[in-house]
């Protein structure tokens, strides 16, 4: 048999052999036989490079790295959706739904949210085209590399005609488990939870140690549904799971809300048992053909809606109340916790805002308290347990002094104040917020080494970080400091002076003045001596400032030190423009895009909308062609909207154009 035939048939079998093994959890071949045959294999492609394929069973071990992930546009906009959290949103949802459609009863499926990352696979031609991730909604990164290193996805199926299934990648927990204890040994640090290990290994460059991972992969949604003929969700899934697609089998169609709330109730209780982690429970409208009428918002649909579980909640003991000190001197009491595990992941620290929280909820120090992840992010105190007091507890002192420099503090509203401009803590805290990420975004300054360098004496203030070169000869000295780490720092110092304005005035610290009102004063300004000059009225005009950021815009602005500041700045040769969306960033959906308008606009008039649109790199066109990318319309939108459909150009209503306008603003 020729190689390339023998190449083919090997691919076949072992494919199949995965397909038993993975999906039907029945191998028709022992271990040592699949083995022989990939050992052939790879001998055949060492031996025949030409015959070698990305999409090989060879590589479902991983070996591919990349240097970065190719970006993809979505064939259909990649959507969420909306949430409910008890059965008044649930039955909220059902009225409405019924409303739409105009009956008694609706048939659901339920399904198992799977705590993972969303992923589309695209085939074409019967072989697999990539595999991307969400990303906005609109463009995602090609990961196919590492996802085919999950042996139950099909790389070949069987039909040649333009298919997409998008559903979620996953860790299951024992992976999960090993995972962590592997790192354990190791001295890595060890991952919080199954999401984000999910995600993390999603986006390795190396894709051996995505297949290292063990991650898996439930599909819950067959985006050509329509072209093949089903009407109901139910059938699809059923039909992709046909062709070789892990779908979940706890999926139950429900006739009605009720039997939902009952399978809600199930799953509260059986979710424990998985071998996955859920954080709730996907109710979809099964019948596809209403889709339509029930409708979109900006990045959800109507036919369907995620019910997501209460945070889970724990009990630990309060060890301590310690203070810190913001850049803005303002100063906040935190939890000091027993260490604890919620929703996966390990919590020890947890922010008690001021005084009047602490004395809300009557807490002592050794309190057993409860906690839990607020937006499953951020850990929060719920209350304290009294009745679990044994007498040793502490009552809570609020502190009197700053805890670094000794100042007396000051008292505004239920907030204290630190108000010596010399304390350190506020020196330290305003220079890792200057260098941090989304400020001026200078690799290698986090907050351990500006620290250190404030410590060392070589940084005291935001100029003195650009004459950090000075010392260049001082750090190579420091513990943890390599030749390359100081030049990659002072390099990444250098590279910072490029920045456009927003990040600059972000990162001085302005109160009041978060990321996006600092975008919106570099573009509305483009130059920082423009905005130096406005007088406060000016200021208040501007939509979405307010009196209180205007005034401390303001302020900022007419004070000497800060002027001082400013100009050295300016001397060291930092940037101080805004150097604009408008053709130089591609990071929005419409860059390098033809629009078109069409209907009226509720938000803003159409000469408005052509303004934002430029500023966002699109090219706003009269007229509806195979070339547009998108038309926006508004309400009373007439033909061009029918002439976008027929050609099949993307549409998108005014909620998804603001949602995609402001995709970057954050
Ligand atoms: S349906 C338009 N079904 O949850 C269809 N999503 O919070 C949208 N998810 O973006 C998705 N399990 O990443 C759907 N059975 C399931 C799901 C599921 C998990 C994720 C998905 C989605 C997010 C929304």
């Amino acid at each position: 048999m020729e190689p390339k035939e023998r190449v083919k048939e090997l691919r076949e079998l072992l494919e199949r052999y995965n397909y038993e093994y993975y999906i039907l959890n029945a191998s028709s071949v022992s271990d040592a036989e699949f083995d022989r045959l990939m050992n052939e294999l790879i001998m055949l492609e060492n031996e025949y490079p030409e015959l070698r394929s990305n999409l090989s069973p060879t590589q479902r071990v991983g070996g591919a790295v990349a240097s970065e992930f190719k970006k993809v546009t979505h064939k259909r906009l990649m959507l969420s959706l909306a949430n409910a959290f008890d059965e008044d949103d649930l039955k909220d949802f059902d009225r409405k739904v019924k409303e739409a459609l105009n009956v008694d009863k609706v048939t659901y499926m339920a399904e198992m949210k799977i705590d993972g990352l969303a992923m589309s696979l695209d085939y074409a031609n019967g072989a697999l085209n990539y595999a991307v991730t969400r990303g906005d909604g609109n463009v995602g990164e090609d990961v196919t590399q590492n996802v085919i290193t999950i042996k139950s996805i099909p790389t070949h199926i069987k039909t040649d005609r333009p298919f997409e299934v998008r559903g979620e990648v996953y860790m299951p927990k024992a992976s999960l488990i090993s995972l962590n204890e592997e790192r354990e040994k190791t001295n890595q640090p060890l991952l919080a939870n199954a999401r984000n290990a999910a995600a993390g290994s999603i986006r390795q460059l190396d894709s051996k140690v995505a297949a290292f991972r063990k991650l898996e992969a439930y599909w819950y949604y067959f985006v050509n549904a329509n072209e093949f003929g089903f009407t109901k969700h139910s059938e699809a899934l059923k039909y992709i799971e046909e062709l070789g697609f892990r779908t979940n089998k706890e999926r139950r169609l429900c006739d009605g809300i009720d039997e939902v709330l009952a399978y809600i109730e199930e799953y509260t209780l059986k979710r424990p048992n998985l071998d996955y982690d859920i954080d709730g429970i996907v109710i979809k409208v099964d019948d596809m053909t209403k889709y339509d009428t029930l409708g979109y918002t900006a990045k959800t649909p109507k036919w369907a809606i995620a019910y997501k579980f209460p945070p889970e909640e724990v009990q630990t003991k309060l060890e301590d109340i310690i203070f810190t000190v913001g850049r803005t001197g303002k100063i906040t009491p935190n939890a000091v916790l027993s260490p604890v595990r919620v929703a996966g992941s390990m919590i020890q620290r947890a922010t008690l805002h001021n005084e009047d929280f602490i004395i809300s909820k009557e807490m002592k120090i050794g309190d057993t308290v409860v906690i839990r992840k607020a937006g499953d992010v951020i850990p929060e105190v719920v209350k304290c347990l009294p009745e679990k007091r044994t007498g040793n507890e502490r009552p809570f002192e609020m502190i009197d002094n700053c805890p670094v420099c000794g100042e007396p503090l000051v008292k505004i509203d239920a907030m204290h104040f630190c108000k010596n401009p010399r304390c350190d803590a506020k020196h330290i805290e305003g220079l890792i917020h200057f260098a941090s990420r989304d400020a001026m975004d200078i690799e290698g300054l986090g907050d351990k080494i500006v620290e250190l360098l404030f410590n060392e004496k070589f940084i005291h203030d935001i100029p003195s970080i650009y004459n950090l070169y000075t010392f260049r000869q001082d750090i190579i000295f420091m513990d943890g400091f390599k030749d390359k780490s100081v030049d990659n720092l002072i390099e990444a110092i250098e590279r910072s002076k490029q920045n456009s304005l927003e990040k600059l005035i972000f990162g001085l610290g302005i109160k009041e003045v978060g990321e996006k009102t600092a975008k919106i004063l570099a573009r509305r300004y483009i130059e920082l001596e423009k905005l130096m000059e406005a007088d406060y009225e000016e200021l208040l005009g501007i939509p979405d400032i307010g009196p209180i950021s205007a005034s401390s815009i303001y302020e900022y602005f007419h004070n000497e030190e800060n002027i001082k500041l400013i100009n050295d700045l300016k001397q060291l040769g930092l940037n101080m423009k805004y150097l604009g969306k408008v053709a130089s960033d591609d990071s929005s959906p419409f860059y390098g895009k033809t629009v078109v308008l069409t209907g009226t606009l509720s938000s803003m008039g159409r000469k408005e909308a052509t303004e934002l649109l430029e500023s966002l790199g699109a090219k706003v066109a009269g007229s509806v062609s195979k070339k547009t990318d998108y038309v926006i319309f508004g309400v009373e939108a007439g033909s061009k909207l029918d002439k976008a459909n027929e050609l099949g150009v993307k549409t998108l209503d005014e909620e998804s154009f603001l949602a995609l306008a402001n995709a970057n603003d954050k």
